[in-house]
């Protein structure tokens, strides 16, 4: 089987490394292998032990080759979170002179928009157009071919800190692979987990992993705002160990067979817990339980609704909360938050696609799989640009999101 034909995503979360590797298939994508091991050289979503993830890495990519039948991969599709990155919004301007906008003028104007002053420190991943404008017309998703004599854009403009992504990507060399693009965590989820219509009614991605929630506010199919919260399932993990005098391991356990957010409304059944080292084990009441993960759970979705009405968009949000990644399968997890955000909130799993298995079909995949997703969108986007006429993939916003990070990224390494 030719290289080119094999797709790579690589999500390298704070309690997993997930590697999956597919074959391109036209417009269809088929899952050839599935690689997961627990990851342990991350904290918040951000590399803090190079050796340990790198380890983790080759581990999840072997999986995945062994059971893909491959010996040799090239290159993946990575994801990125972690608190140091920065999100905000952009706007540019250009002269177009009276005549048919060309793609030359959408790269100028992105080009306006970009020209933003970074710290030095940081690097642009993403620049992500939202809407153009054509003179006075607003609204506008590919002005490419329309007449007008000014062009104007607002860009999402996503930044990590340069330290950071560096290791992220040395991690993935180590391991064996090349880092062909980085994608923005939440964006990828949502690419596996909303629908368009989703995006166009106006919806929010909640992407609970092990050391972050990574948000993402859709509108009008664009995205309005990104953001990660240094706080995820680890958290109530670690409430529940220290609110129980438990160790770690055993709170995780509670957390995932008994674990609930909603301790009034139980009914006081007791589970029994193992203590720390030379303890007994103790009877606890589930409404204890509930207790803790519940107030983990409030804090969360406060930080989450402040993120979306400081922006003023509550009233954009039409389609409600979609809440994702392992973190989401938290017992009355939608409840409490439909009760904070004050609209509706459900369980985000990711859409199903070729040799996908019923087990990937699990929000702590969601990642993973829309990294797979997005990936085979650009190279098939790529592919139709380069004159490749059995390409026929309409080119949306998020087409330019891969490709336009993949110049840069040439720029960065
Ligand atoms: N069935 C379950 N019930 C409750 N929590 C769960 C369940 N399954 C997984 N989790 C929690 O999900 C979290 C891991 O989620 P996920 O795999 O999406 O994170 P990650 O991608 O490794 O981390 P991050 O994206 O933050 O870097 C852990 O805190 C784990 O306890
Ligand atoms: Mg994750």
């Amino acid at each position: 089987m030719s290289t080119k034909s094999v797709i790579v995503a690589l999500d390298i979360g704070t309690t997993k490394v997930c590697t999956l590797i597919a074959q391109k298939n036209g417009h269809s994508l088929d899952i050839l292998g599935v690689g997961s091991h627990p990851s342990n050289g991350l904290k918040k979503g951000s590399v803090v032990n190079i050796e340990k993830t790198v380890q983790s890495i080759k581990s999840s990519i072997e999986e995945a080759k062994l059971m893909a039948g491959l010996d040799e991969l090239e290159s993946a599709t990575i994801g990125i979170a972690g608190n140091h990155i920065y999100c905000f919004n952009s706007s540019g301007v250009v002269p177009v002179k009276n005549k048919d906008i060309t793609q030359s003028d959408v790269d100028r104007v992105i080009e306006a928009a970009k020209a933003v002053l970074i710290p030095s420190d940081r690097e642009v991943i993403h620049v992500i157009p939202q809407e153009f404008k054509v003179d006075n017309t607003t609204g506008i998703k590919n002005p490419i071919g329309m007449f007008g004599s000014r062009l104007e854009v607002n860009v999402h403009i996503v930044t990590g800190k340069t330290p950071l992504i560096h290791n992220l990507v040395k991690c993935v060399e180590q391991a064996g692979l090349n880092a062909n693009s980085i994608i923005l965590q939440p964006l990828a989820s949502s690419r596996s987990v909303l629908s368009q219509e989703e995006k166009e009614l106006g919806v929010v991605l909640v992407d609970i992993g092990g050391g972050t929630t990574d948000v993402a506010v859709w509108k009008d199919g664009s995205l309005l705002h990104s953001q990660i919260i240094p706080v995820g399932g680890n958290h109530f993990t670690n409430d529940l160990a220290v609110a129980l005098k438990i160790p770690h391991n055993e709170a995780e356990r509670i957390k995932i067979n008994h674990g609930t957010v909603a301790a009034s409304r139980i009914n006081d059944t007791f589970v029994t817990v193992q203590g720390l080292t030379g303890t007994k084990p103790r009877e606890i009441p589930v409404s204890m339980i509930g207790d803790v993960l519940g107030s983990r759970a409030e804090e969360l979705f406060f930080v989450v609704k402040d993120i979306v009405n400081e922006r003023g968009l509550e009233d954009e949000v039409t389609g409600g909360y979609v809440i994702t990644g392992g973190g989401a399968l938290v017992k009355n997890l939608a409840e409490i938050a439909e009760f904070i955000l004050e609209k509706p909130v459900k369980i985000g799993f990711p859409q199903a696609f070729g040799g996908m298995t019923s087990a990937m079909q699990h929000p702590k995949f969601s990642t993973v799989l829309g990294l797979l997703q997005e990936s085979h969108h650009v190279s098939r986007a790529t592919a139709r640009e380069e004159g490749d006429t059995q390409e026929e993939v309409e080119v949306d916003m998020f087409d330019k999101i891969g490709r336009s990070f993949k110049n840069i990224f040439k720029e960065i390494f």
